[in-house]
């Protein structure tokens, strides 16, 4: 799936984006200094600094399944408990978070009840779980570039916006709402980035992070080059530097 790379590779690609996202998110979800919070899926840690700035970085905890990212979460946020494990499977005890929290990382589980049903185990009572996913059918114009791309020299292109569950705030509602969560809410968040040049904007798929960073690891020089070109063209082909939207959207709810 493109999750083991460096910090510096993920943060080129995606990072720059989960920065911005994690302030506005983590508004959304609320959250006070001396609650206890977990990020499920931390990645390289975007979130999880958010949340130690807030809370303060004894009182939060992650857990991400990549070994690289758990160390670099870890080395990012020291004092917070960053732990290997998947969200089906979390390793602590119920009713152990006033908040759990999870951004970008529903549409990766390969069953997303089943994750939030483990968050729903370790949140106590009356505590908050949250999460936010890309609005991928036309909000995240980096990754939309990319696949729009992919299609033009590729009708085959493993497109991930198009596979991907959960990116509406009807179908994050109903996910909640159907795991007996009260109160539910959503939310529309957006974000922009300002690439320097072309370059900035296409290296990072070079370095093999997410499905687009694996889809054009699989690819040859040629095709690699035709990608390129389709992603330039589609860009406008720009010769200086440009911003770039993005919109996620974003749920939370209420143990019951
Ligand atoms: C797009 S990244 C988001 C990372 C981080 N939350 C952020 O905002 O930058 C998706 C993350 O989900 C993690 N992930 C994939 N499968 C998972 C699973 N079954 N349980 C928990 N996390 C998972 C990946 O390792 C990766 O770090």
């Amino acid at each position: 799936m493109g999750f083991d790379t460096t910090r510096t590779a993920y943060d080129r690609y995606m990072g720059r984006y989960s920065d911005r996202l994690a302030v506005s998110f983590l508004s959304f979800t609320g959250g006070e200094p001396g609650q206890r919070a977990l990020d499920v899926g931390c990645g390289p840690g975007a979130l999880t600094q958010a949340l130690a700035t807030g809370l303060g970085a004894t009182h939060v905890a992650a857990v991400d399944p990549s070994t690289r990212y758990v160390a670099a979460c870890a080395a990012r946020v020291p004092g917070a408990d960053v732990r290997r494990a998947v969200a089906a499977d979390l390793p602590w005890a119920g009713g152990r978070f006033d908040l759990v929290v999870s951004q970008l990382v529903l549409t990766f589980l390969p069953d997303p009840a089943v994750g939030l049903a483990e968050m729903l185990r370790v949140t106590r009572p009356g505590g908050t779980i949250a999460a936010c996913t890309w609005d991928y059918a036309g909000g995240m114009t980096m990754l939309r570039t990319f696949w729009d791309a992919a299609l033009d020299v590729d009708p085959g292109a493993p497109d991930e916006t198009r596979s991907m569950r959960f990116t509406t705030e009807g179908e994050l509602a109903g996910l909640w709402e159907g795991a007996g969560l009260a109160d539910v809410r959503t939310r529309e968040l957006a974000v922009s980035v300002t690439y320097s040049g072309f370059d900035d904007y296409w290296t990072p798929f070079t370095l093999g992070v997410g499905p687009g960073g694996a889809y054009a690891a699989s690819l040859d020089t040629g095709r690699l080059t035709r990608l390129r070109g389709a992603c330039f063209h589609r860009l406008g082909s720009p010769t200086g530097s440009f911003t770039l939207d993005a919109r996620a959207v974003a749920v939370r709810g209420v143990s019951p």
